[in-house]
């Protein structure tokens, strides 16, 4: 058997946990010929309720699963961990956007970000607690963890506009690729549909309706959050576990040849944005690590989609900038 990967889980007695420890338990995530051991982080009046998420898990017989820690101190939690699924913040309500939370979360990834420099030095950071792009920036700032290891979570948005394209045009979800999502995990966020390919052709070839395209397509991806809280009541949970699962994934397995995947990592300057914010951008795995994709092209149409969520980063990092 290879050495257990340790996965540190932040908020793991919350909504998304609860959807995404049991899959990385389970051998779901990483497979079942490779152990997981699981480092379990909430505040001390949460610590009740994440026991009983560790009698279930016991109660699974998980033979993939090595072992089970909880705590609710953040270097104990990040000692020699591999990764770190960082959901513990407080989410949305209806009517709020996700950046109002940004100083009650903000914050929290102050001390977290530098509990990480206990972590292993492989380690990968995956913030998908909100305002999750500045989260992240907030985590990185205050770690010596090296910048790149650092990336907050737009796999969600990218999950929902391949469906809603592969919906459109009658298609498989597999069969849509070459989709970015730039910016931020935000209801600016700029879901691009100019770049992405069906069934291997230019999408415009096989959905015409460019109305349909800017007018519903792009909103609908934006609004997405809100119109699952509103109708369930509390922010979507399960597809965001398994977004954040599928973000892990893609930084560790070979990117498929002639496509990209969706993340936000720090930029360095690439399509024009301020070098240092933490920008959704489409990526590859080079290596060991990643790479930005480079040399898309927009019209003017999308570059002020484009424009308007950089802007609204520039604006989120202005507020926290105590923090940073
Ligand atoms: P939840 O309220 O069910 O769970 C959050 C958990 O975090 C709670 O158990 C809470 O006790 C814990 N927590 C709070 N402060 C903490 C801290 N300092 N350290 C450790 N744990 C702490 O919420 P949820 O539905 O699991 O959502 C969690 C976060 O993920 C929210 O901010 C939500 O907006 C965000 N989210 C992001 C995406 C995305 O696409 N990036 C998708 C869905 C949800
Ligand atoms: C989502 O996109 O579903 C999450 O970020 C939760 C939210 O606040 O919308």
């Amino acid at each position: 058997m290879a050495d257990p990967i340790r996965v540190a889980v932040t908020g793991a007695a919350g909504q998304i946990a609860y959807s995404a420890i049991f899959r990385l338990a389970s051998g779901a995530v990483f497979g079942p010929d490779q152990p997981v051991q699981l480092s379990l982080l909430e505040i001390p009046p949460a610590m009740k309720v994440l026991e009983s998420v560790a009698m279930e898990l016991d109660d699974c017989a998980f033979p993939t699963l090595t072992g089970v820690t909880m705590t609710d101190q953040a270097e104990q939690a990040f000692d020699g961990i591999n990764a770190a699924l960082m959901i513990g913040s407080r989410p949305r309500g209806p009517g709020m956007e996700r950046a109002d939370l940004i100083r009650v979360n903000g914050p929290i990834f102050v001390g977290q970000g530098k509990a990480l420099n206990r972590a292993a030095s492989d380690v990968r950071v995956v913030v998908v607690g909100n305002p999750c792009n500045t989260n992240c920036l907030i985590a990185m700032s205050n770690s010596d963890v090296p910048k790149d290891r650092f990336s907050a979570m737009m796999r969600l948005d990218y999950n929902r506009a391949k469906t809603m394209l592969a919906n459109k045009a009658q298609v498989p979800v597999t069969d849509v690729t070459n989709l970015a999502v730039w910016g931020n995990h935000s209801n600016n966020q700029y879901p691009d549909f100019e770049n992405a390919r069906i069934q291997g052709r230019p999408l415009s070839e096989m959905i015409t309706d460019e109305s349909w395209l800017k007018d519903t397509f792009v909103p609908d991806v934006q609004t997405r959050g809100a119109v699952v809280i509103k109708a369930r009541g509390s922010s979507s949970a399960a597809s965001g576990a398994i977004a954040a699962l599928d973000h892990l994934l893609s930084f560790r397995q070979p990117t498929p040849a002639g496509d990209w995947f969706v993340a936000a990592v720090l930029s360095a300057g690439q399509y024009g944005v301020d070098p240092g914010l933490i920008f959704g951008y489409p990526l590859r795995v080079k290596g060991e690590g990643w790479e930005i994709v480079e040399g898309l092209t927009m019209s003017d149409w999308g570059r002020t989609k484009f424009e308007k969520v950089l802007d609204e980063l520039r604006q989120e990092r202005e507020v926290v900038k105590d923090l940073l």
